[in-house]
């Protein structure tokens, strides 16, 4: 047998280069221009799966895009391990933003990854990550070391709301059948402190339009004597906070989860450097809820951003006119203990309420989900733990991020197991952004790092069943 480490160095070419086909495939679930890709894709991850050792692979079929579903069955007894993640991935636009095309890999090294990085779009989120867990498998079958069994249920819609992903589990909850899920879909603090990830903020996705008069408008014959829907939504939007930053609606906070000062000291001890995250991202000071550090804006407190806004004339040169209607999409990142569903009721509501006369508001919600946090007194975390600690030399922290996997609630209520989130990313890996990008470290690291888990996470699984 041999051990993981010689493994990924005597294959890293290979797992390289096949992260980089699958890289190539541009499954975009958003823009229906790309739907033969995102199924080529999902084909592509089940033949992954087949040859890397799992007894079984299928593509299930959905109302949308299909899910890969494949397992290896070793003995009933066993614990199973259910790993989750996506072949879809986000657009990437805006185009001319990249140094290299978004589905054309390229390795490159930067000043975090200076043994060099995947460049393209899902490198870190999330086929990167996905598929150091198809390459981990490969190693253990092959090895003959995987000591539990496997699951795995990769879909094709996170990134636009994991909607077949609730269809499916509704009806699959026998199958699907697990005692923990593993996903590797996030981030952790560098390569030099590695983190689990202990937290993610729920999600609640409006699009609001605002109509004023029934067609554009000479903005000089009637400027000044209608309501420009551009004006009032723009003004609309800055009432949702107040001079704090606090969110301004209604009952917003209600059911916002009262952290302890134990708690937040204890956060706060998690290496981060003020003036490193102001020089990345090329700004002089930072922004936000007034009485929380920057690391808790963004992690324990909910918030509430304009992703998009449009309306008018926005094409070369100038033309005048009052536009008939405005529009945003907005974004609404909760916390514990709030509702999803109630917190787009309050939204909708307060919303329609602040508009003055002379426009008609429209609030159209989209998806959203809840906030997870994964105590880490259980065995998943602490496997998971062991894992790092091996490979890293260091125990992880355990971390709460601002991002949103708002599928995993609806794990824990229909398949009743705990979800870890053992993610190899960095925040600077620009993922949803242009130039995304993966450090070759991380994803060989990953790969090691995960049969450590499946290793530790079964020892206790058995110390705990037969206590
Ligand atoms: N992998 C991300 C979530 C993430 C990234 C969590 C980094 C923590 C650290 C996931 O693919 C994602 O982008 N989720 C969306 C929500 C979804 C409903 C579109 C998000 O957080 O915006
Ligand atoms: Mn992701
Ligand atoms: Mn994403």
């Amino acid at each position: 047998m041999e051990d993981i480490s010689s493994y990924v160095q005597q294959h890293k070419e290979r797992f390289i280069e096949e992260l980089i086909e699958l890289l190539k495939i541009p499954s975009v679930s958003a823009d229906p221009a790309f739907s033969q890709d995102v199924l080529n894709t999902a084909d592509a991850v089940k033949e992954s799966l087949l040859k890397a050792g799992c007894d079984h692979a299928e593509i299930c079929e959905t109302p949308g895009y299909p899910i890969v579903y494949a397992e290896k069955t070793i003995n009933p007894d066993l614990p199973t391990v259910l790993v989750y993640g996506h072949y879809d991935v986000q657009p990437p636009d805006p185009l001319d933003l990249w140094e290299s095309g978004p589905f054309d890999p390229v390795i490159k090294k930067t000043a975090v990854h200076p043994e060099g990085a995947i460049f393209a779009r899902g490198a870190c989120d999330d086929k990167g990550q996905m598929y150091m867990h198809v390459k981990a498998l490969e190693y253990m079958v092959r090895n003959h070391v995987l000591p539990c069994n496997v699951k795995f249920m990769i879909e094709g819609e996170e990134e636009v709301g994991s909607e077949s992903l609730g269809w499916f589990i509704e009806r699959n909850q026998e199958k699907l059948k697990n005692d923990v899920i593993l996903i590797s879909d996030t981030g952790m603090i560098s390569n030099e402190q590695p983190s689990i990830t202990t937290g993610l903020r729920g999600l609640s996705y409006v699009e609001v339009e605002v109509t004023g008069p029934n067609r554009d408008l000479h903005s000089g014959l009637y400027g000044g004597a209608v309501a420009n829907p551009i004006n009032i939504l723009t003004k609309m939007i800055a009432s949702l906070h107040d001079e704090n930053n606090h969110i301004t609606i209604p009952g917003f906070y209600d059911k916002v989860e009262n952290i302890s000062a134990e708690e937040r000291a204890e956060m706060a001890k998690a290496p981060f450097s003020l003036e490193k995250y102001k020089n990345t991202l090329d700004i002089d000071d930072v922004y936000g809820e007034q009485g929380y550090t920057t690391n808790e804006r963004n992690s324990i407190r909910p918030t509430l951003d304009v992703n998009g806004i449009w309306g008018g004339y926005t094409g070369e040169g100038a033309k005048t006119v009052i536009p008939s209607k405005a529009f945003a999409k907005i974004s609404m990142r909760l916390v514990p203990d709030q509702e999803w569903t109630e917190i787009t009721e309050l939204f909708k509501k307060h919303f329609e309420s602040i508009a003055p006369k002379g426009v008609k508001v429209l609030v159209k919600p989209h998806h959203g989900g809840q906030a997870y946090v994964t105590p880490i007194d259980n065995i998943g975390y602490q496997a998971a733990s062991k894992a790092y600690n091996d490979t890293f030399g260091i125990l992880p922290i355990p971390q709460r991020s601002g991002g949103s996997i708002p599928i995993i609630s609806l794990f824990e209520k229909k398949l009743h197991s705990k979800t870890i989130l053992m993610g190899f990313g960095l925040n600077t890996d620009a993922i949803h952004s242009p130039n995304e990008h993966f450090g070759l470290f991380n994803y060989l690291k990953g790969i090691e790092t995960i049969p450590l888990f499946y290793k530790y996470f079964t020892t206790l699984y058995l110390a705990e069943q037969g206590a």
